[in-house]
């Protein structure tokens, strides 16, 4: 019987996205700028982290509540120890009608050529790889760290030779920072059937220092592609779907843009997120989040989570970038997505 938790808003609850580490190796200016997540930074200590254990017991009762997709983020995600062996143990989930649930992956790349092997053994069959520039300086300078753009393109090769079957990239685009590196984009990744996708830059976290004139909106990006590569729209693949989907008419495959700032997508959307720490979120631009890792650890009955998490989700009222606006919320502050997760 498919279970139907919704929310104050009848959006029904389908994607997990479970952050499995608040460490990262790059220090994206829109993420973790160095300025705040420097050298004497505290990251969570181990025993704060959710364990694999821990990880796979929440999975299960949020299957069990109607949730179909589950993503492994991070921060980096492939920063922790045998993290294919905690996605596997994800691929096994089934739905309570019998269906498996779709695992995937977001990543930055760096460590991809390492680990694409024991991920494609694990059964992760979509991963997501972010890359903001082709050009090996823009790229530093938008990730602050010594890896190199063809470290992230032997990831996204190793990945895809090992027969993982969908790879998107995502890149989030600063308006003077790498808005010259639309095109080149599209070009180095159409016809690779790699789907890029393009990100407004978001007010995520406290320390990324956003402003509305930083974003370069998913129109213009349109406007100019369509200038050198004609496309057509390709209507919606699901509900809640994040992203606007665009075909290149000569057969080079599509790209996306995901608006959050400029055409914002609350509306139905169904994800739900266990942050690094696990504290349970029903929004990105939550504020403080529920206690998963007490309840857990208190070693609760599955009932006594599976009671919390509906009533938080029976709630729920969030959608804070159509109330954004103009300007980032400042009486509200905002969990890190580098704890909370993409
Ligand atoms: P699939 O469709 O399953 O591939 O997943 P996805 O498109 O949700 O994947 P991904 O994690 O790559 O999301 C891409 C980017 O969209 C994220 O990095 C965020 O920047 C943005 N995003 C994803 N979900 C949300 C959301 O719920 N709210 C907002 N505002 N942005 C989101
Ligand atoms: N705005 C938009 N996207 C962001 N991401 C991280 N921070 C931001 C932000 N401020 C995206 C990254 C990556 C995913 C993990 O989240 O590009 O694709
Ligand atoms: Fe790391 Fe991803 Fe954040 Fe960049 S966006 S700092 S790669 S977690
Ligand atoms: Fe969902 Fe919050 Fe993103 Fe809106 S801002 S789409 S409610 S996560």
């Amino acid at each position: 019987l498919e279970s139907n938790v919704l929310d104050q808003h009848a959006r029904p609850l389908r994607d997990l996205r479970i952050s499995v580490t608040d460490r990262c190796n790059f220090r994206c200016t829109y993420c973790m700028p160095r300025a705040s997540f420097g050298k004497d930074f505290q990251f969570l200590p181990r025993s704060e982290l959710l364990s694999h254990e821990e990880i796979e017991r929440a999975a299960k009762i949020f299957v069990g509540l109607g949730v179909r997709k589950i993503r492994i983020t991070g921060g980096e995600p492939l920063l922790r120890k045998d993290v294919d062996i905690l996605a596997a143990k994800l691929v096994a989930l089934t739905t309570p009608d019998g269906r498996p649930v779709d695992v995937s992956l977001t990543t930055n790349g760096a460590l991809l050529a390492r680990k694409a092997q024991s991920l494609a053994l694990a059964g992760v069959k979509r991963l997501n790889v972010s890359l903001d520039a082709i050009d090996n300086a823009v790229f530093q300078r938008m990730t602050d760290a010594d890896w190199t753009v063809d470290d992230v393109l032997h990831g996204i090769e190793a990945a895809s030779r090992l027969g993982i079957a969908s790879i998107k990239i995502n890149m989030v685009v600063k308006r003077g920072v790498n808005d010259d590196q639309i095109l080149p984009m599209a070009r180095h990744f159409r016809g690779t059937g790699h789907i890029l996708r393009f990100i407004e830059f978001m007010d995520v976290g406290n320390t990324n220092q956003w402003k509305r004139n930083a974003v370069y909106p998913s129109s213009d990006i349109v406007r100019l592609l369509h200038q050198h590569f004609p496309m057509e729209a390709v209507s919606p693949s699901a509900k809640g779907e994040v992203a606007k989907r665009w075909r290149y008419l000569d057969g080079q495959g599509e790209i996306g843009v995901i608006s959050s700032v400029t055409q914002p997508f609350c509306g139905a959307c169904s994800r739900a997120r266990i942050a690094a720490d696990g504290r349970f979120y029903l929004c990105l631009f939550g504020q403080k989040g529920v206690d998963l890792r007490a309840l857990l650890r208190e070693s609760e009955s599955d009932e006594t989570l599976r009671h919390t998490i509906t009533s938080e989700w029976t709630r729920r009222t969030d959608r804070y970038s159509e109330i954004r606006g103009f300007a980032p919320l400042s009486y509200h502050p905002r969990v890190e997505m580098s704890r909370v997760g993409g």
